[in-house]
């Protein structure tokens, strides 16, 4: 393309969902500040969308309920994937690089599974397969990682970075409120994904803290291998115990580097009241991340919902739009998956990590039960920090214990030989609490 001679750049909408429809609407609200920051229009000439009413998109040219009309279209310049999912998301954007066009995603899921597969082709045909949305909504993330900490080792990162479950986490938190029916609202409000088992499992959190962490620490992407664990088991119990001792409950992504490998974990965490992550409530998405030069910076917003989410994008568009009108061959976004800087480093199994926890025991209430669990804890070399014994509710009294830091694979041998304890109803709830690095 002929820097001189581009009046507008073309943008084609592959999805009018929550996110696409959201970016089609900022593209329009804010027009006059785009074109003032980019230098020229950027004009969303083609959209499809399965059941399009062309009508509700005016001044487009092309409507179609078929995405690859959009993927083949000639004048499109930048393809917006806002499908969601693989099929036929992962076609769509395979077809739009190996057309020569850029494409701008949102899909977390596509980039965290089969961005290996598409990044090379990006490269190949010398075009850009940008992201930023994929990763904690509105919030800069990616940028700041690939870009403003560029000169840093990540240590660390740790993020709320699915923002139904932070939402549902501090409804039932404020107001005491069921899971489900704060999981509808979610739903009501465009934050959840089509299937919010994603979200509330971790997958979601999982997907994207294997980005994250790919960029980070240049190693590859490694979604499968990101220990998952999701919040449907946490109670309101857990929530107030939690409390009692000083602490919120967040569903965090932790990605950590050492000598022995890369940490990858997904799971609620007790984190202290006074860190700024344990404040990050509602939708709103947070990451803490560690840099060995610049220390720890943090980085907040909201992870959810289609102005947020299409924030992302048209930045997405406007960043390529640069680097087309400066006449770059290939725009200065270099692709994730190209930057190995350590080569293979070994995803450490969950048993390998070391932790704080929080214990939630049922058990009997008689003499000495006490004394056996803290006898085979100390077996185990677990010690610990707090307890809280509550009222007895029928003949069963919750105990709750904080433990100092412990090797996961030592913890899980001392819970299961507590849960074999005759005085002991049912199984230990076990969540891990994160300290990032000090008290
Ligand atoms: N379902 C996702 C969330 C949407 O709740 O965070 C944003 O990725």
């Amino acid at each position: 393309m002929n820097p001189e001679s581009v009046k507008s750049l073309k943008v084609g909408i592959c999805g009018l969902g929550t996110v696409g429809g959201g970016t089609f609407a900022l593209l329009q609200n804010n027009q006059d500040e785009i074109r003032a920051r980019l230098g020229c229009d950027i004009e969303v000439v083609a959209i499809a969308s399965r059941n399009l009413d062309a009508a509700n998109w005016p001044g487009v040219s092309q409507a179609a309920s078929d995405v690859f009309a959009v993927v083949n279209d000639e004048a499109v310049d930048i393809v917006v994937e806002t499908l969601g999912g693989f099929d036929p998301a992962f076609e769509v954007v395979r077809q739009a690089l190996a057309n020569g066009k850029h494409v701008v995603t949102a899909n977390k899921a596509l980039i965290a599974e089969r961005g290996s597969e598409l990044f090379p082709i990006a490269h190949k045909h010398g075009v850009c397969l940008a992201y930023e949305s994929a990763v904690a909504g509105g919030i800069p993330i990616i940028k700041a990682l690939r870009e403003g900490l560029a000169a840093n080792r990540i240590e660390w990162l740790a993020g709320i970075i699915n923002g139904t479950g932070n939402f549902i986490l501090t409804e039932m938190a404020a107001h005491g409120r069921q899971f489900d029916d704060v999981l509808q609202q979610a739903q009501a409000l465009g934050y959840a994904e089509a299937d919010p088992a994603l979200d509330v499992e971790g997958i979601d959190a999982a997907h994207k803290l294997s980005i994250m962490a790919a960029i980070a620490f240049g190693i590859p992407l490694q979604f499968h291998k990101t220990y998952t664990e999701g919040i449907s088991h946490i109670t309101p119990e857990d929530i107030d115990y939690a409390a009692e001792l000083g602490y919120r409950i967040k569903h965090l992504g932790i990605a950590k580097l050492s000598a022995q490998g890369v940490e990858l974990r997904v799971h609620p965490t007790l984190i202290s009241k006074k860190r700024l992550l344990a404040n990050v409530d509602g939708v709103g998405n947070a990451v803490v991340v560690h840099g060995n030069a610049v220390g720890s910076t943090l980085y907040s917003g909201p992870g959810a919902g289609a102005e947020a989410t299409a924030s992302a994008v048209v930045a997405d568009i406007i960043d390529i739009g640069r680097a087309m009108l400066a006449g770059l061959e290939q725009p200065l976004l270099p692709a994730l998956g190209f930057q190995s800087l350590r080569g293979e480093i070994p995803v450490l199994d969950i048993e390998e990590i070391v932790s704080e926890y929080y214990l939630k025991i049922s058990a009997q209430d008689k003499v000495g039960v006490m004394a056996k669990i803290s006898n085979l804890l100390q077996q185990h070399a677990i010690s610990i920090e707090a307890v809280i014994q509550k009222e007895a509710v029928s003949e069963s009294v919750p105990i709750v214990i904080l433990t100092h830091s412990a090797v996961e694979k030592q913890l899980n041998q001392a819970i299961a030989a507590i849960e074999n304890l005759e005085d002991v109803n049912g199984a230990v709830m076990r969540i891990r609490v994160e300290s990032f690095g000090g008290k």
